[in-house]
């Protein structure tokens, strides 16, 4: 006879007596805890299991299902949602030696086609006194069930924001992207770049990432050429209401903030160009051309750092451009949250690093909306609503929000 290897650890005799000596209590075991479970389950009413399916569902949203999710979680694509840029003093930044920006994507020469049909979505989006909404899409942040969706439904249920799909115009980086946008928004275009491959995910701060925010800035000026004004959105930034009625009157380049000081002209202010509104005119176009050309001074450093340095630089106050920060207050974010529901314009899924987690405070923040919205007027006037989020992007703290607020 073969003895099973447990067995023969001991030999067959020492096995014999020893489960004889054990099997008594161990049955005698077995049936009080037979028992005693038949009585729990008998005495516990069936509802008070939780409903596994719609905890399971609430913890894991539908995240692109091509995505793997450790590369999404590592990875930070086209919108700024990193930790404030480190303030850096502008004689320590200056580069010595300046990157080759010829070979960097640029606007400067795109076909006559694709600038014709760029016209054409402007001016089908633009409002009566030529203002548009861009944002940029790639198929990382385009797909069903992703940021996009919920950046939409934002404006759906938002307070006086429905009306302004109209004049959004979504541009798309990649086929995939402008496929999706086509199938669900009418005014989409295609930003083609000679010879870069926007489709995937980029990692924060890689050269492709860099180039591929190089380039949106150089196509935001071209927009400005044009004569259009624009409000500039990443699309994680739920809109809530108009904007465009918390504007300041004398601004040419307005942009949010990581973390607002409060004076809206204090340079000193933490930016983050995820949301900006442009007016079109020389000032603004030379700033830009301005920012962009700095590039070459800053080797590796993107675009939103880039403008952190040189808002102090003697050129931009020859320009003249009038720059403004606009309040957290309005235009919150995770690092400095909107605290009154009453206000809030936009907000942004800022110092969140991280798909999976944006995702779920962004729907979270959706459903606190709807929830306010839902409340009779003076309810929601008399009692200050406040967001529930960040939650999963808690842990994602700002370092520098105690060191700007002392
Ligand atoms: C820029 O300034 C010139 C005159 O200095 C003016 O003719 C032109 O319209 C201005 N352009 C814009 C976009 O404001
Ligand atoms: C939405 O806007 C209207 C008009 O300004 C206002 O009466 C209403 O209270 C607002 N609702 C919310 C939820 O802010
Ligand atoms: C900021 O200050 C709070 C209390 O004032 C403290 O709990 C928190 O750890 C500080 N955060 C950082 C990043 O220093």
């Amino acid at each position: 006879m073969k003895p099973s290897p447990a067995v023969s650890l001991f030999g067959a005799k020492a096995a014999d007596s020893a489960i004889r000596r054990w099997l008594s209590p161990l049955l005698f075991l077995a049936v009080v805890a037979l028992s005693v479970s038949l009585l729990y389950f008998a005495a516990t009413p069936a509802v008070s299991f939780p409903p596994m399916t719609t905890v399971r569902v609430e913890l894991s949203p539908p995240v692109a299902v091509w995505q793997p999710v450790g590369a999404a979680e590592a990875s930070d694509p086209i919108s700024r949602s990193s930790l404030p840029p480190v303030q850096r003093p502008v004689d320590a930044a200056v580069a010595s030696d300046p990157e080759p920006i010829s070979s960097a994507p640029s606007v400067q020469n795109m076909p006559e086609s694709q600038d014709v049909k760029l016209e054409r979505v402007l001016k089908a989006a633009a409002t009566e006194d030529n203002t548009v909404i861009l944002t940029s899409l790639n198929a990382f942040w385009a797909s069903p069930g992703s940021v996009l969706d919920l950046f939409l439904e934002s404006f759906r249920i938002g307070n006086g924001t429905s009306e302004l799909l109209s004049h959004l115009v979504i541009v798309a980086v990649d086929d995939k992207a402008y496929g999706r946008c086509l199938a669900i928004h009418p005014h989409c275009f295609h930003l083609k770049t000679e010879g870069v491959d926007y489709s995937g995910e980029k990692v924060f701060n890689t050269p492709e990432y860099l180039d591929m925010m190089w380039a949106r800035l150089d196509f935001l000026r071209l927009i400005l050429e044009k004569g259009y004004n624009f409000i500039f959105s990443d699309v994680d930034i739920m809109w809530f209401r108009n904007p465009l009625l918390y504007f300041y009157t004398d601004g040419d380049f307005q942009t949010s903030c990581d973390n607002f000081l409060g004076d809206p002209t204090n340079l000193k202010n933490w930016p983050n160009n995820g949301f900006n509104y442009v007016k079109s005119n020389n000032r603004s176009i030379e700033f830009y051309k301005y920012w962009y050309s700095s590039r070459a001074r800053f080797p590796g450093v993107h675009e939103q750092n880039v403008f952190n340095i040189i808002k102090y630089d003697q050129q931009i106050q020859q320009i003249g451009v009038r720059i403004r920060f606009l309040s957290t207050e309005r235009f919150g974010g995770f690092c400095e949250p909107s605290r009154d529901l009453n206000k809030v314009c936009t907000m942004h899924a800022n110092c969140c690093i991280g798909l999976r987690r944006k995702i779920d405070d962004l729907r979270a923040m959706l459903d606190d909306w709807r929830k306010f919205v839902s409340l009779p007027p003076d309810t929601r006037i008399s009692r200050r609503f406040s967001w529930s989020v960040p939650r999963s992007c808690r842990y994602n703290i700002n370092p520098y929000y105690n060191r700007s607020k002392s």
